[in-house]
């Protein structure tokens, strides 16, 4: 089949969602995409910071290989071990004390939300403008934009935003009901925003003095995407609740939310699939690999290059690790040109996104590098 093919079949059976580039892709390896027609794609933008490991990873397939012999299912009316593992890994690796699985991302913060009404007893949550948490009707009453939320007001009530990177607005926004804030430690969705480094170490200061539980939202940032394993570790503090999805999986569907604050009682919250132990399995490899295979040092020297040669280039560029974003005069034609160059990258309005997986090498990098200057950006 053919692109045009595919396009034709799928507006006939599939509901109209996505506003989705030209190209069909059929199967990757390692840091390529190949499509319909065999033409390879250098990706640089890993499934939307979620392929950390790059696509059919050695030890991510063999993973799967193994536990789907071993066991798929059971649902959680059951203990498992893979689940178990994981919990146990999450909490090491982030300092907090329990872990909760999801089966995305969305589901970490809807996760988030209950927690935080459950355990304070208060209503109020305080997002950022230009925030992304997801489309399910809890996290995206949290979600920014227009575009996103009108078709399906009324959202959950008693959900506020304020500027993002303003401490001071921030703090004029809490009040006694106000159970918890929820920060992006970077904005990536609304076009990698960075806020000032003092940002977050300042907000925790807030809320902790306020009483307000914080929740940061990792879902992209977290597992390598910014140079430190979380984002959080570079401000030296320390979350109540923390919502992990995309990288953690590099591919495979999960979520998680860790929290330090009090807990659900049994009942309260759960789901069918969470905790699967097939992608516990895959996420506990995914996690181990990150580690073993230094992928966070890589993401912060990687990073840094790619900042270092498209500043180089003279281009308007910002990112922490393998989150840039590159400010363009049109963001879906320069996607559409760097396609022609065989690299995928994705856009939010005027910037150009690049997530690469963790894996990426120099040679990489300068393939791409070399596809930027081909191009009018
Ligand atoms: C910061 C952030 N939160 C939440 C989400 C929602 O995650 P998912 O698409 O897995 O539901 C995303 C997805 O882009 C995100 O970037």
């Amino acid at each position: 089949m053919d692109l045009n093919e595919i396009q034709k079949l799928e507006s006939m059976v599939y509901a109209n969602t996505f506003n989705r580039l030209p190209v069909a892709i059929k199967k990757g390896k390692g840091m390529y995409l190949y499509d319909v027609n065999d033409k390879r794609y250098l990706d640089m933008f890993a499934g939307i910071a979620v392929n950390s490991l790059g696509h059919c990873h050695p030890e991510v397939v063999k993973t799967i290989r193994e536990q789907s012999k071993i066991l798929i299912h059971t649902s959680n009316w059951f203990y498992t071990i893979p689940q178990l593992e994981l919990a146990q890994l999450l909490v090491k690796i982030t300092g907090l004390k329990r872990a909760f699985i999801t089966n995305d991302g969305t589901g970490a913060v809807e996760t988030a939300i209950k927690l935080a009404r459950k355990t304070t007893g208060k209503r109020e949550i305080i997002a950022m403008k230009n925030a992304f948490h997801g489309r399910t009707l809890g996290a995206l009453s949290l979600t920014w934009g227009e575009r996103y939320r009108k078709p399906f007001l009324p959202l959950v009530p008693e959900m506020k935003f304020v500027e993002y990177n303003d401490v001071d607005a921030l703090e004029r926004s809490i009040t006694d009901k106000t159970a918890a804030v929820i920060v992006e430690p970077i904005q990536g969705e609304s076009g990698v925003i960075i806020p000032d480094d003092n940002y977050l170490k300042e907000v925790r200061e807030l809320t902790e003095e306020r009483e307000v539980l914080l929740i940061l939202d990792e879902i992209q940032t977290g597992f390598g995407r910014t140079g430190k394993m979380f984002a959080f570790q570079h401000s030296g503090i320390e979350p109540d609740i923390l919502c992990l999805a995309k990288g953690l999986g590099g591919g495979f569907p999960i979520g998680a939310t860790l929290f330090s604050c009090n807990d659900f009682e049994p009942g309260e919250h759960g789901g069918t699939f969470i905790g699967n132990p097939l992608a516990c399995a895959v996420a506990k490899t995914v996690v181990r690999v990150i580690m073993e295979k230094k992928l966070v040092k890589n993401s912060e020297r990687l990073g840094s290059y790619l900042l270092r040669e498209l500043r180089e280039r003279n281009l308007s560029v910002r990112g922490k690790g393998l989150m840039i974003g590159i400010d363009v005069s049109d963001g879906k034609r320069s996607v559409l040109d760097l396609i022609e160059k065989g690299i995928l990258t994705i856009y939010s309005g005027n910037t150009v996104r690049v997530l690469p997986p963790l894996i990426i090498e120099k040679k990489h990098a300068d393939q791409f590098l070399s596809a930027v200057e081909d191009i009018e950006l």
